[in-house]
């Protein structure tokens, strides 16, 4: 099965899973929690489908080659989406983002070992209270 396929099946798993939830009262399915601000850093669709590409290209740039480019950068994605009911949560809490769909479709990542999973300063070398 390629990604695309894996992918596709999943998301038609979820779909599934959700109008049979909707239909059984009380059935837990996947809450994705909404991410914040007007809209994601590509279309929701593409980000749906592509996020990991997106994250992996964007790793091996900037690991390999020196490149740094802010729009795919994953404390960007955090400061938007690591937050349930406006609450900040981290990788630990099961309805964090980026865990939802993952315990779905059983995929394990390793990322959080080295980034943070919660929301952070955009500059963290410089903290407000540093400043005179
Ligand atoms: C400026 C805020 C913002 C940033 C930065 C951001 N997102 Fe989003 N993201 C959103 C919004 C708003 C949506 C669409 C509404 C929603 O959450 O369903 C969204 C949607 C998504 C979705 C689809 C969610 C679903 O319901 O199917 C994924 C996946 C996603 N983003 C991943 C990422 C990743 C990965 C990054 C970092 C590279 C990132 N986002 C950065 C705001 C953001
Ligand atoms: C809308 C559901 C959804 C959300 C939300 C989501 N992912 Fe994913 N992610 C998936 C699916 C499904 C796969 C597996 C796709 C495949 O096998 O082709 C995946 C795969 C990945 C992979 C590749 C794993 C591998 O073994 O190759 C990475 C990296 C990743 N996601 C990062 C993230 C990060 C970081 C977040 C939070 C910012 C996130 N994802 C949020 C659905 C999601
Ligand atoms: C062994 C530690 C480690 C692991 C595991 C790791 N990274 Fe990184 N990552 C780094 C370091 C170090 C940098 C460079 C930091 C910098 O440039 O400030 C980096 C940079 C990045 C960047 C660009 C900088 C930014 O603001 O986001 C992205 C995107 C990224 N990693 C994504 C991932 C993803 C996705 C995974 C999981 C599939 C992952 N990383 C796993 C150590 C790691």
């Amino acid at each position: 099965m390629t990604a695309q396929h894996a992918l596709r099946a999943f998301l038609t798993l979820v779909l599934a899973g959700w109008v049979t939830a909707s239909a059984v009262a009380e059935v837990a399915h996947p809450v994705i929690p909404k991410g914040k601000g007007e809209r994601c850093v590509a279309d929701t669709s593409v980000m749906r489908r592509n996020h990991m590409q997106l994250l992996k290209h964007q790793r091996d740039e900037t690991m390999h080659n020196g490149i740094r480019t802010e729009r795919f950068s994953l404390v960007g994605c955090m400061n938007c989406h690591a937050y349930v009911n406006s609450q900040p949560v981290s990788i630990k809490d099961e309805r964090h983002f980026c865990n939802v769909c993952h315990q779905y479709a059983a995929v394990k990542i390793d990322c959080f070992e080295c980034h943070a999973s919660t929301p952070q300063p955009v500059s963290a070398a410089v903290a407000p209270e540093a400043h005179p």
